[in-house]
């Protein structure tokens, strides 16, 4: 089986690399003429580092059609600059939008300084993009008194209008993490609030597609322009729930690494990420590390790509052999060295794991009998103990994980022994709800309500739309719940609906 996988992944590498030689004698568009702006996707930057950026975006006359773009590479230029005029402009160049990409352009910059806000410009022919804001972060190990982010998720596009990001947009942020449902990839539906153009996305140009109209949305335009991402995936960035080269729906193995290799290579086109995640075929290096200053470490994590299947039929079930299953794991075994490693060797003030799923064991069945989710790290609790061990052993300085994927908000402190109340607190977990997905949601469902009182780890949970900001200090992290009344119409005010904080050396969370 794992030599019938090693030659499908890189045959479809093979086949990617070949379909890059069909253009490369084709001579750029150098002073194209266009009829509208191509530029009707936005900016974008991320992954920064303390010399750099990258910053993106993609180039689609007609972007719910495939992008209407010749098939000829274009020349884009690009410039940077220390203000929001553009006048001081300390980096310029140009690049290429080719075909084989979609006409994305991604820019990875170095040279700038550490710790401060730029502003940059794309050029294509006689239009230009919008102006982005974007920050580099603080050199390493350099002292840094705070870090003002939000984490975001979960943004189906039929199910409400991203008022949430309006909001996110005027917050005074140095970062944004998006943890995964960037798109979705349902067929369109009726009776919704928008509705999905196409099918169910299986193609490159499906993805693309589908990428095009989420980011048409102005809202979802404005917070890309005014903060550097760093993004993780989940599963419809793909397919629901898949785990591997394992689909849903059983499809075999070798027709759904062609639909992931499509699905990871639209990614890429409209992610700004560095070189090191063009994919390859089939593959995608996603997971990676950031420092900012002393203050954080960052581990962006991907617990799709390398999971074994989930186990017991997958969904929400009753305690099962699978969930203990000590040969399954979500990070796969490199990713989970890269993991320990990083944390092992961290000075940083903080350790924040950024993923897609909650880590916290979370019994969804109201009353006495218990059942787990098994697409969570609930349905690979081997992996998760030899996280909460290690995290137990080797006291990396205050660890925290940050989730999406449920489309609730959730507070959860997590112990040594997941099952043992009287086991030491390790980990502080915060799981984002949606921007978007399940609609507009309420207070909270029946179903939570038990869920908190049944799971001692809980100690918050609410089930509206919004996003979590975070101010993180050397001595304090401070969360703020922000919801939305409703995301059916639009316009809805913004409020906390809760905050949390953390206290250095104090592992859990309490009412702030
Ligand atoms: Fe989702």
């Amino acid at each position: 089986m794992l030599d019938r996988r090693a030659f499908l992944l890189s045959s479809l590498a093979l086949y990617g690399a070949s379909a890059r030689e069909v253009f490369a004698g084709a001579p750029a568009l150098q002073n194209p003429r266009f009829p509208t702006s191509p530029f009707t996707l936005g900016v974008a930057s991320g992954d920064p580092s303390a010399d750099g950026v990258v910053l993106w975006t993609r180039l689609a006359l007609d972007p719910l059609n495939g992008g209407g773009m010749p098939a000829r590479p274009i020349d884009v230029q690009w410039q940077v600059a220390t203000d929001d005029r553009l006048s001081r402009v300390v980096r310029s160049g140009k690049t290429l939008a080719s075909p084989e990409w979609g006409h994305s352009v991604h820019v990875e910059l170095s040279g700038l300084e550490p710790h401060r806000w730029y502003w940059y410009q794309f050029r294509a022919g006689n239009e230009v993009s919008a102006i982005g804001r974007t920050r580099t972060f603080p050199a390493a190990q350099a002292p840094v008194d705070r870090l003002r982010f939000a984490i975001a998720s979960c943004q189906q596009y039929e199910q409400g209008h991203y008022t949430a990001y309006e909001h996110m947009a005027n917050e005074d942020l140095d970062l944004v993490m998006h943890l995964g449902d960037y798109i979705y990839e349902n067929p369109g539906t009726d009776n919704r609030v928008r509705k999905h153009v196409g099918g169910e996305l299986m193609t490159v140009n499906d993805y693309r597609n589908r990428y095009a109209q989420y980011k048409g949305d102005p809202a979802l335009q404005a917070v890309h322009a005014a903060f550097p991402f760093l993004v993780v995936w989940d599963d419809h960035e793909v397919d629901n729930n898949y785990a591997g080269l394992s689909q849903e729906a059983g499809a075999p193995v070798e027709q759904f690494a062609l639909r992931r290799a499509a699905g990871y290579k639209a990614y890429f086109e409209h992610m700004p990420l560095r070189r090191s995640s063009i994919p390859r075929g089939a593959l995608l290096q996603l997971y990676r590390p950031f420092s900012y200053g002393s203050l954080a470490s960052v581990f962006m994590l991907d617990t799709r790509q390398y999971r074994t299947d989930q186990p017991c039929g997958d969904n929400v079930q009753p305690v099962c052999p699978g969930m203990r299953d000590p040969t399954a794991t979500i990070l796969g075994a490199a990713q989970e060295k890269w993991l320990m490693d990083g944390l092992h060797r961290s000075r940083s003030g903080w350790n924040m794991l950024a993923q897609q799923i909650p880590v916290a064991s979370l019994d969804r069945w109201p009353g006495p009998e218990r059942r787990y989710s098994m697409d969570k790290w609930d349905g690979y609790d081997a992996s998760r103990s030899r996280l909460l061990q290690f995290l137990g052993a080797r006291k990396p300085s205050n660890p925290v994980t940050l989730a999406g994927d449920v489309h609730n908000n959730w507070v959860n402190d997590l112990r040594l022994r997941v099952d043992d109340p009287t086991s030491p607190v390790v980990m502080t977990e915060f799981v984002g709800t949606s921007i978007t997905s399940t609609g507009d949601g309420s207070e909270m469902s029946p179903t939570m309500k038990a869920m908190a009182t049944e799971n001692e780890c809980v100690r918050f949970c609410n089930d509206q739309r919004g996003y979590v900001r975070f101010d993180l200090r050397p001595k304090e992290l401070r969360a703020d719940f922000r919801v939305v009344e409703y995301v059916s119409r639009p316009g809805a005010p913004i409020k906390t609906r809760a905050s949390f904080v953390v206290e250095r050396g104090q592992p859990g969370a309490k009412p702030a």
